[in-house]
């Protein structure tokens, strides 16, 4: 049986765990209606509940369609419950390819948001204070939404400004002059880690471990070498607003009134020649377009399929051809959970079912369960990532659905089947020298293997690299069927 946890409301599956605790995905029974609720065990330390009573606060008066909505809370002993907005699209994080980023058209669009959200904080006095793409999600629609107000604070109140002393964040996307300076004014630190996100958006990489002297990568930035990856493979346009959001002078830094006036902010990404309809184009000419330069030659990638434009062959000929699996492609039927199935749940109408939980690190094998297990040990050992195993507990819910708990919704089984199946954490250090830990959850699913790729702590981009690296040495196994 599913939990149910509210009345008529079942605890379908965990959408992600953090420090604080997990968020889970609740269900209404009767209307199938979906909302978040983030869990929080506040027994830890007296600050853990300090710190909930200001979230809860600040999320509270918060209403923006950039935002997650905050629909309540609910305490039981010292756990809290706050319900959210679900966002069904998932992290912006599962957007970005890394070491590319995402089609600049895109990272245009979520960029614009981001900054609306951040300017609707800023006029009412709050700072979110940790900016970073694991706290941005996606609806349905792919609107950006900004969430976990943990860190959020004021920082103006009746016309009054304060400065910030509190060192927090997350130190890649940390303003200078939180680290070289006891105080700093809040609205200059936000506009940084949104130059952060915008460059993890257009190169797929974070720039630095922190933006320190000592840093190499952040001196190098500091001497305008623009050369180096990841400033490289960004446009001019983009490039130069950048280089207005990340400067080390909290003053000299851009200003939201400022970015709103940028060319690139307004007007977006340069159309590319099958966008624009070009007419001199011949029918096995495939349309690309120059969205990507280096100096050390330009790079061609190929742009987004435009079907109405009549150019989708061309480009996915050109798509094919690139090496690397795309993270950033528009909506693929495995990005999406076993629609078919769960539609035919009493109650559940298309549009609340259809997209739950996107994500693209997942893969079928084409073996048992249990030589997908080993080839999994194999490919973590050669790549010498520590790991462990446990075991999922399989929970059939009473919609006639199988929960897989700690996972997805799945299976539509007629007869539930209570297979334990293993669970394995991989724990390593990243290239920052920086705790990654994910989970690897093996699934069977129409009598294949699912192996399903969850982060549970540390960078989404380096959790992506390493799915990459074991996605390479499993291809042998790899099926080639996507989600039904
Ligand atoms: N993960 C964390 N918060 C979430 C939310 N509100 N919706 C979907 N996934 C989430």
């Amino acid at each position: 049986m599913a939990v149910p946890f509210v009345e008529d409301w079942d605890v379908v599956q965990i959408l992600g765990e953090g420090a604080y605790g997990e968020v889970r995905l609740l269900v209404n029974r009767q209307s199938g209606e979906a909302v978040a609720v983030k869990v929080i065990d506040t027994s830890q330390a007296k600050e853990c509940a300090d710190s909930v009573r200001k979230e809860v606060c600040v999320h509270k008066m918060l209403n923006h369609a950039n935002i997650v909505r905050f629909y309540g809370q609910r305490k039981e002993g010292r756990t809290v419950y706050l319900f959210l907005e679900y966002c069904s699209g998932g992290e912006l994080f599962d957007q970005i390819e890394p070491d590319v980023g995402m089609p600049e058209k895109d990272a245009h669009k979520f960029f614009k948001q981001l900054i609306s959200a951040v300017e609707y904080l800023h006029g009412i006095g709050i700072t979110h204070r940790d900016i970073k793409p694991e706290n941005i999600l996606l609806d349905d629609k792919d609107n950006l939404k900004l969430t976990d107000f943990g860190l959020a604070t004021m920082f103006r109140y009746k016309g009054h400004e304060r400065l910030l002393n509190r060192l927090c964040g997350t130190l890649p996307y940390v303003a200078p002059e939180l680290l070289s300076q006891t105080e700093y004014k809040a609205q200059p630190a936000d506009v940084w880690a949104c130059g952060i996100v915008l460059t993890a958006m257009l190169a797929g990489e974070l720039p630095w471990d922190k933006p320190t002297e000592s840093c190499q990568e952040y001196a190098d930035w500091l001497q305008k070498k623009t050369y180096l990856p990841p400033w490289k493979k960004i446009q001019p346009l983009p490039l130069s607003l950048l280089s207005k959001f990340l400067l080390a002078d909290p003053d000299s830094r851009i200003t939201i009134a400022e970015i709103k006036a940028d060319r690139w902010f307004i007007s977006g990404a340069k159309r590319t020649l099958l966008e624009s309809g070009n007419k001199f184009l011949k029918p096995n000419e495939a349309p690309i377009s120059r969205s990507r330069s280096s100096d050390d030659g330009m790079q061609f990638s190929t742009s987004q399929p435009d079907l109405a434009a009549g150019g989708s062959e061309a480009v996915s000929q050109l798509t094919c051809c690139k090496e690397q699996v795309s993270f950033s492609q528009p909506i693929k039927p495995e990005h999406m959970l076993l629609t078919t199935q769960l539609l035919c749940t009493p109650g559940a109408s298309q549009s609340t079912w259809q997209r739950l939980v996107r994500r693209m690190t997942r893969f079928f094998t084409t073996v048992s369960a249990d030589a997908s297990l080993t080839a999994l040990k194999d490919a973590c050992e050669c790549l010498t990532l520590g790991y462990k195993l446990a075991c999922n507990k399989q929970v059939p819910l009473c919609l006639g659905l199988t929960v897989v708990w700690q996972l997805e919704v799945v299976e539509c089984l007629k007869t539930p089947r209570l297979a334990s199946l293993p669970q394995v954490t991989v724990s390593t250090l990243d290239r920052r020298n920086n705790k990654l830990i994910f989970k690897v959850h093996l699934l069977e699913m129409d009598q294949k293997v699912l192996l399903d790729f969850r982060l549970s702590k540390g960078d989404g981009l380096e959790f992506k690299r390493y799915f990459v690296k074991i996605k390479l040495k499993l291809q042998d196994i790899i099926s080639p069927q996507k989600f039904p």
